[in-house]
């Protein structure tokens, strides 16, 4: 088994292009929701203004982006030689996740913004994997091996806090969660 520090390396590496994804969306966003303003069956926002058009494009781009440079600069043997495919699903799929998870939020009548801890935090990696693995299924059991989801799991919510805590003082949040 390789070292934990080599683990926690490929595992950031892998998981690169849905976690600058996630952020772009906060600084993209704006403008239009996905949901047009309109409400659920329940009379609750299907979404809320907090999931928009230009964030769900602008953050996929943005991970897509940085997925094409990591292809183009990986050290050659290194992990996760990403295919297209599994950089546009890493990014966009941990977009789709936090809307997922906003769409349950509305239901059960939590307003936007409103904080469920673990849940706003690991939602995009739920919808990042989900999405590979439906995508690029192959790719995504070849690299995503268990002590890299550990390690995902284990990590990701420390990140996304010290990346919501700095959003928060940049003035893109307005909570530091
Ligand atoms: N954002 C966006 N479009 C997305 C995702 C995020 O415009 N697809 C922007 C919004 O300005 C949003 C901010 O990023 O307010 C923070 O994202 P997030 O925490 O996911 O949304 P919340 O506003 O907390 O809404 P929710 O309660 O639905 O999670
Ligand atoms: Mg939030």
């Amino acid at each position: 088994m390789a070292g934990i520090t080599e683990i926690i390396i490929q595992a950031l590496w892998l998981m690169l292009p849905a976690y600058i994804a996630n952020p772009a969306a906060v600084v993209f966003g704006g403008g239009a929701p996905v949901d047009f303003g309109k409400n659920w069956i329940d009379g609750k926002r299907i979404l809320g203004d907090g999931k928009t058009f230009r964030g769900l494009i602008g953050g996929t781009a943005c991970g897509v982006i940085i997925g094409i440079i990591q292809m183009l600069y990986s050290p050659s043997g290194f992990p996760g030689e990403f295919t297209l495919l599994a950089v546009f699903s890493l990014s966009f799929g941990a977009l789709l996740g936090d809307m997922v998870k906003s769409f349950f939020k509305r239901r059960i009548g939590y307003e936007r913004g409103e904080k469920l801890p673990f849940i706003d935090q690991l939602d995009f990696v739920a919808g990042a994997w989900i999405v590979t693995y439906l995508l690029e299924p192959e790719w995504f059991l070849e690299n995503f091996t268990f002590w890299i989801i550990i390690v995902i799991i284990v990590l990701t919510p420390a990140l996304h806090r010290i990346t919501n805590i700095i959003g928060y003082y940049m003035k893109l949040k307005k909570e530091p969660w």
